[in-house]
């Protein structure tokens, strides 16, 4: 089954707990957008969110950081209440250890590929991963076009995890909607990150679409 991570960067922040319940029965989690200023251009928020939208809902919370030295803040992220965590590989000089550092706090580790960085850079760590998150934007801000290029590196890394009988999801993250979501999914994604797709548009909709995908 495909599932759907909504982020919640394209919501109205403003009552963000209605938003989160609007949404909730189309949903299998809710991604929050970590962004420092440094890593990516923009900033976001941080640990007190996820404080808060644990408080919202039993759904999964799945942190994505986009941040350097993620490595000083994993362990409280998982703290806070994050089932996954993910880490950039652009991000981390000793990425082993900071996948360690998450799981052994009892979270799923992910780690992000920006749109240019090649699926092989992952080639000898993939067993000790729980997932790969494709960015199919470059990271920073909700609502950008979807960068059709990163449809073959999905496709390879879904071939890698058969060839290689691994359990690691495929993550994608960014424009996706009606209209990228059959690409991606038959490309191998199996978890789709979603902001303006969910938030602004109407998610029982997209969710009839993606059962039909599903189907066929
Ligand atoms: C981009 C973020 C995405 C973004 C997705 O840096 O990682 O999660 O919020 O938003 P949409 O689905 O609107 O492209
Ligand atoms: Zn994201």
């Amino acid at each position: 089954m495909i599932m759907i991570s909504a982020s919640i960067l394209a919501s109205d922040l403003s009552k963000l707990g209605e938003e989160i319940k609007r949404v909730e029965q189309y949903i299998d989690m809710v991604h929050l957008d970590v962004m420092d200023g440094v890593f990516v251009p923009n900033i976001t928020f941080g640990l007190p969110l996820v404080e808060a939208v644990k408080k919202c809902t039993n759904l999964p919370i799945d942190a994505h950081l986009m941040i350097v030295q993620p490595e000083k803040y994993v362990e409280r992220f998982v703290e806070a209440g994050s089932s996954i965590v993910t880490v950039h590989y652009e991000a981390c000089l000793h990425l082993h250890r900071t996948v360690y550092q998450i799981k052994d706090k009892g979270a799923q580790a992910y780690v992000a590929l920006n749109p240019h960085t090649p699926v092989e850079m992952l080639s000898d760590i993939l067993s000790d991963i729980d997932g790969v998150l494709i960015m199919t934007v470059n990271p920073g801000f909700s609502g950008q076009k979807f960068i059709r290029s990163t449809v073959e590196k999905i496709k390879k890394l879904s071939n890698t995890i058969k060839q290689k009988n691994l359990n690691v999801k495929i993550m994608v993250d960014g424009g996706i909607n009606e209209n990228t979501v059959k690409e991606v999914v038959y490309s191998g994604a199996q978890i789709l990150v979603m902001g303006y797709g969910i938030f602004k548009y109407d998610p029982a909709s997209f969710k009839k679409k993606l059962e039909e995908i599903q189907c066929s």
